[in-house]
């Protein structure tokens, strides 16, 4: 699978062994950084993925951050990605099962180097389950383009709510 990488500094070394347990088992990685663990800024990274997985380049995508949370806010601001924050196996099977989530995020912090590696396992090996959840992920991307109900700032009838 063509797989899209990368983190922040609290990322680093976690993604410096992930990109090489991801070669071994035979993905074509793409290493998006960085290349030292100097301090960075997490969304120029998330951004890198986002679009990558966005554009078709890669099929799925990997960020890892502190906690995966801040990469995973900035990644879904990338209209086609469904970037989650996964901390255990069991939420990276539904997140692709009924979210086709195709970027997952992980923690660096807090979840140790062989977690993550089973979590990649896992997201990587299930297929989105369609049927009921295709509209509802439908309805998600719709979103992309939506504006507020109210009207198309949001002003309209605030008073209403
Ligand atoms: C960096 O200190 C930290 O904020 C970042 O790695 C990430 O956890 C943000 O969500």
């Amino acid at each position: 699978m063509r797989i899209s990488i990368a983190s922040d500094h609290a990322g680093f070394e976690q993604k410096q062994l992930l990109v090489d347990y991801l070669a071994a088992a035979g993905h074509d990685v793409a290493d998006r950084g960085p290349d030292t663990d100097e301090r960075v800024d997490y969304p120029d990274y998330a951004a890198l993925v986002a679009h990558d997985v966005a554009d078709g380049a890669a099929e799925a995508g990997v960020l890892v951050c502190g906690t995966g949370i801040g990469m995973a806010v900035a990644a879904n601001k990338v209209h086609g990605v469904r970037a989650v924050n996964v901390i255990n196996t069991q939420f990276a099977e539904l997140a692709r099962e009924h979210n086709d989530a195709n970027i997952v995020t992980l923690s660096g912090r807090f979840v140790d180097v062989e977690e993550n590696k089973r979590i990649l396992d896992t997201f990587l090996s299930t297929t989105f389950g369609g049927g009921r959840h295709a509209g509802r992920v439908e309805k998600i991307m719709a979103l992309e383009c939506s504006v507020h109900p109210d009207g198309a700032d949001g002003t309209a009838d605030a008073a209403k709510r």
